[in-house]
C-alpha cells in the first residue's frame, strides 16, 4: 500500500436539529454571511426559515443568491463572488444539494482574486491559495461536497463542465440532518445512490494497492446504499435509511477510502461530459455508464476484483468460475440500478444520440488517454457510449 495524509478538518454537525448551533458556527468567521440556495426546494420545506431564523437571532446580517441550478453554471459563480466583494462577505452558507455546494465553493474562491472564476478551470487553470469560509446544510445525500474540497461547474457558452479541488474549498463545517432530505424526489434519491455507488467504484476498481481494511469499509457502504436507497425511495421521512445514506454520501468521497491510491477516476470524467452537452442528472448519467465500462475494462487480469465485489457486496456464489461471477455481479448491479432504482438506463432513454460521442470521448481522455483502473483512449470511450445506446 502507499502512503498517505489523513486530514479531513469540516466539523460535522450530524442529525435531527443540530441547525441550532448554525448561528455559533457561523459567528466564528465574522458577521456578514452570503446565503446561495438553489431553485426553492428549501423554501417549500420549510429550510429556508429554520436557516433564517438562526441567523437572525445570532444577529448576523445575510446577502442572498438563489436560482442555482443543477449541474452548476459559472454565471452563478461570477455572481457570487460579486457579491462577496460588494458586500464584504465573510462567511457563504450554502444550502441545498451538491450543486449549490459547488457552486458556492467557487464563489468562496472567485471573492479573493481578480481574475473571471472561470481562470480556475480553462486552460490557465489559476491558483486556488485562498477562499472565504464556507458552511453547508446538506439537503440531498449524492456528491459528498458537504465533506470534500471539490466542485464541478458547468459553462454553457464552451460545453463544459469542468471539475477542480483545492483544500481551501473544504467547508469549515457542515449540517447533515437527515429530516432534510425527507422532500428529496424518489428519481433523485435514486440518482444520489448511483452517484455514490460510483465514487465507491471508482476507487474500489483500481491498479493500485489496496488495502484489506478499506476495501472492507467500502463494501459496507456499497451495501448500505443497497439496503436503505429502496426504502428511502418507499418510505421517504424513514430516518435510518435518510442517516444512512447521508453518512455514506460523506465517507464515500472525503478521502477516506482512498487510502493513498494515486489513481484517476474514469466514470467520472465520461459523465460530466454528458452533463455538459445534455445537462442531465449527473447519478442518472454513471448509471448508464458504471456498467458498461466495468465490462469494458473486465479481464482475466482483473477478474479477481470483480469476483471480491460480487461475492462480498452481492453474496454471489463463490465456487463458480471467475469470469461468470463477474458477470454475474455487473447484472446484479445493472439490474439494482435500472430496476430496483428504477433509473433510465440507455442513452436514447435519456435523450442521448451519437452526434457528439467523438467530442465526448476526446475531452474525456483530456486529448490523450484517460487513466485508471484501465487506460482508456478515445475510441475506447467510444465504444463504450456504444454499449449505452441498447
Ligand atoms: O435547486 P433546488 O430547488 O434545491 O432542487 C434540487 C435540484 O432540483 C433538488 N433538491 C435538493 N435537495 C432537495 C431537493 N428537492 C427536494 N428536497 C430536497 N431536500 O434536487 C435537484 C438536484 O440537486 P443537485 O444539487 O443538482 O444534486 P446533487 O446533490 O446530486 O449535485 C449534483 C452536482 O454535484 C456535482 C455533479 O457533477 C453535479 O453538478 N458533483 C460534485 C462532487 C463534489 N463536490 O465532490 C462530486 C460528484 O461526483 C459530482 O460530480
Ligand atoms: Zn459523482
Amino acid at each position: 500500500m502507499n502512503n498517505f495524509v489523513y486530514d479531513i478538518p469540516t466539523r460535522v454537525y450530524f442529525g435531527e436539529g443540530q441547525i441550532k448551533h448554525l448561528g455559533e458556527e457561523l459567528k466564528k468567521y465574522g458577521q456578514r454571511v452570503l446565503l446561495t440556495y438553489g431553485g426553492g426546494s428549501i423554501k417549500r420545506s420549510g429550510l429556508y426559515d429554520a436557516v433564517m431564523q438562526q441567523m437572525a437571532e445570532a444577529g448576523l446580517e445575510v446577502y442572498e443568491l438563489a436560482d442555482i441550478a443543477p449541474n452548476p453554471r459559472i454565471e452563478s459563480v461570477r455572481r457570487g463572488a460579486e457579491m462577496c466583494k460588494a458586500h464584504q462577505i465573510d462567511v457563504l452558507l450554502a444550502v441545498g444539494g451538491g450543486s449549490t455546494l459547488d457552486a458556492t465553493k467557487f464563489m468562496a474562491a472567485g471573492a479573493l482574486v481578480d481574475h473571471d472564476p472561470w481562470d480556475f478551470f480553462n486552460e490557465r487553470w489559476a491558483p486556488i491559495h485562498r477562499a472565504l469560509p464556507i458552511v453547508t446544510v446538506l439537503t440531498l445525500s449524492a456528491t459528498g461536497s458537504e465533506m470534500d474540497c471539490g466542485g464541478v461547474i458547468s459553462n454553457p457558452d464552451t460545453q463544459d463542465k469542468i471539475g477542480r479541488m483545492a483544500p481551501p474549498l473544504l467547508p469549515k463545517a457542515s449540517f447533515l440532518d437527515p429530516t432534510y432530505t425527507y422532500t428529496v424526489s424518489q428519481y433523485q434519491t435514486a440518482c444520489g445512490a448511483a452517484d455514490m455507488i460510483s465514487h465507491i467504484l471508482e476507487v474500489y476498481f483500481t491498479t493500485e494497492p489496496d488495502l484489506y481494511m478499506l476495501d472492507c469499509f467500502m463494501e459496507g457502504m456499497l451495501k448500505t446504499i443497497i439496503k436503505y436507497t429502496p426504502v428511502a425511495m418507499a418510505e421517504p421521512d424513514n430516518y435510518e435509511a435518510r442517516a444512512n445514506l447521508m453518512w455514506t454520501s460523506s465517507w464515500a468521497i472525503n478521502g477516506f477510502v482512498n487510502g493513498g491510491k494515486r489513481h484517476a477516476w474514469s466514470c467520472h470524467p465520461i459523465e460530466h461530459e454528458l452533463s455538459a452537452i445534455y445537462d442531465i442528472t449527473h447519478g442518472l448519467g454513471l448509471a448508464i455508464v458504471t456498467p458498461r465500462w466495468m465490462k469494458y475494462c473486465l479481464d482475466e487480469t482483473n477478474v479477481d476484483k470483480y469476483v471480491q465485489f460480487g461475492v462480498n457486496v452481492f453474496g454471489i456464489d463463490p465456487s463458480q468460475p471467475a469470469m461468470d461471477i463477474a458477470h454475474e455481479a455487473i447484472d446484479r448491479l445493472s439490474h439494482f440500478l435500472f430496476d430496483t432504482l428504477q433509473l433510465d438506463s440507455t442513452f436514447p432513454a435519456v435523450g442521448i444520440d451519437r452526434t457528439h460521442f467523438a467530442t465526448m470521448a476526446r475531452k474525456a481522455c483530456g486529448g490523450k488517454v484517460l487513466p485508471g483502473f484501465k487506460p482508456l483512449k478515445q475510441e475506447d470511450v467510444e465504444q463504450i457510449f456504444e454499449m449505452c445506446m441498447a
